[in-house]
Formats: C-alpha cells, structure tokens, sequence
C-alpha cells in the first residue's frame, strides 16, 4: 500500500491523510504514557482494543444525536474520521473523587460528588495540561462563550449516557476527558466530540469491587493493565474477533 501522509503523531495515537478531503484516518498504537510522557510502555493489544471501544462508544453517543467525528472503523487498529479544528481543551467529567482531583482537594479517592463537575485543562503538554478556568478561556479565545455552553451541554449529556450505558455492564464511570472540536460546512461551525473514548482517557470501576480496570493499572503500576482493558471490551461484548490471542493485530500500513 501506498505510503500515506503523516499529520500528527501523539502520545497514543497517529493521524494519517484520509482518502477523501474533509477525513482523517486516526491509528490507535500500543503506547501508553502517564505523567506528561515521564513514563512510558508498551501494552500490547491496547490499540485494538482502544479502537474497539471508542468505535462503539462514539457509535452509540452518534444514536443518541451527540455529533461525534467517528465514521467508520476501517481495521484492527484505524477508523476513519471526520477532520476537525481541535480546541485546545481537555474536558474532564467527575461524578466520584479520584486522581488530581482526590489529590488537589484532599478529598478521598472513591468519595462520591455532591453532583458531576465538568473541569477544563488547556492542552500543552509543554506546560503539562494546566487546569484553567472559563475566565482564561474565554480571555485568549481558546473557545467563546456560546463554545463553552455547548461543550458543557454535550459533556454532560455524553456523561448521563455513558454513566448509565457502563452501570448497565457493572462498572462505575468515575471521570473521563473529552475534546471538541470545529467542524466547517460552507458558512456554519459547528462543535463535535473528537479524539477518542477509552479506557486512556476514562476511569471505570467495578461496580461490585471498586477493582481499577482502566489506564490507573499502569499510572500506578497495579498491573494486568491489558487484561483490564479486555474485561472492559468484555463487557461491552466488543472482543476483537478473535478473542484475546488476536490483540496484536495487523502490522501497521505505513
Ligand atoms: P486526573 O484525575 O488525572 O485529572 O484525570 C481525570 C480523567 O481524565 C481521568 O479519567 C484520566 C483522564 N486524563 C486524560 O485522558 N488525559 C490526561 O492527560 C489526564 C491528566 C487525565
Ligand atoms: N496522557 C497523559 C500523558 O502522558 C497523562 C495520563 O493519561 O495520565 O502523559
């Protein structure tokens, strides 16, 4: 296969040039990285079981009428998407204290919250995704008011569905990140949910035991991070269609 053309490369994921303009293809890699990129590892399977998931997550919130840039999965390890200008904003949801926020507000992990708290961190992994207020936001027009209105509306809609889709399968959606982004047709804007939704970027409990089955297995080296990830596509009834012996997946087409 032809060569494609690299447009970005992060953390855990690639964006190739898409086939037609106006798409992307986003490849899920195997990388996992915690602390702004001070530890990193290779978890094998995770891309495709990242891929996996996020496929049905964002299918699922795309039923509900949430606008997402999910087209189609293509492979084990790519979906095609919908090329977006990302705001440069991570989007947290919290309904149970855990991680930064446990930490910031000494309050302790696994303490359910008065009500979900949605909280806005400015995407720079050169100054390690600072928490920042709407003030800030506004003020250097990362996003404008109406912008933030409507990323607060989704997320909270995202976080009401997706809160009861994993209740329904025995695990707890404790705090996820989201990120938005533009989206031009002729003369209109309009946002949707971009990036992807995983166990990267979600903490998910068991219901039952409060067992970690997310990326905290490998912030804070706990273990089984893989098998945790499985469990999760387990439970959605997503295992990749040949079970666990099939997660390393095609090579890349580069
Ligand atoms: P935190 O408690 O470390 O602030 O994380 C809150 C949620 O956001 C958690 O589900 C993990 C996710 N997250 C990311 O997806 N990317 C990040 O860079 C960070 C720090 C958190
Ligand atoms: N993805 C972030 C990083 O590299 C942090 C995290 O998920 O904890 O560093």
């Amino acid at each position: 296969m032809a060569r494609r053309r690299q447009i970005y490369e992060g953390k855990a994921k690639v964006l190739f040039e898409g086939p037609e303009p106006g798409t992307l293809i986003q490849y899920f890699k195997d990388d996992a990285t915690a602390f702004n990129n001070q530890k990193h590892a290779i978890i094998t399977g995770k891309g495709v079981l990242n891929n996996r998931i996020s496929e049905y997550l964002m299918m699922r919130l795309g039923e509900i009428n949430i606008p997402t840039h999910f087209v189609r999965r293509l492979n084990m390890r790519e979906q095609l998407i919908r090329e977006v200008e990302i705001i440069p904003l991570e989007v947290v949801v919290r309904n149970v204290a855990a991680g930064s926020l446990a930490k910031r507000l000494g309050i302790e992990e696994g303490t359910a919250l008065p009500r979900s708290i949605v909280e806005y961190y400015y995407k720079s992994d050169q100054l390690g995704d600072p928490m920042v207020a709407e003030e800030h936001i506004t003020a250097f027009g990362w996003a404008t008011i109406q912008e933030l209105d409507e990323i607060m509306s989704l997320s909270l809609r995202v976080n009401d569905f997706l809160t009861g889709l994993f209740m329904g399968v025995g695990l707890k959606l404790i705090d996820f990140k989201l990120e938005f982004g533009r989206l031009w047709e002729e003369e209109d804007m309009r946002l949707i949910l971009a990036d992807e939704i995983s166990p990267d970027n979600c903490r998910l409990w068991d219901a039952r035991t409060n067992e970690k089955l997310d990326k905290d297995r490998f912030r804070r080296d706990l273990g089984n991070v893989q098998e945790g990830y499985q469990e999760i596509a387990r439970r959605l009834g997503i295992l990749p269609e040949a079970g666990p012996r099939d997660m390393k997946g095609p090579e890349t087409v580069q």
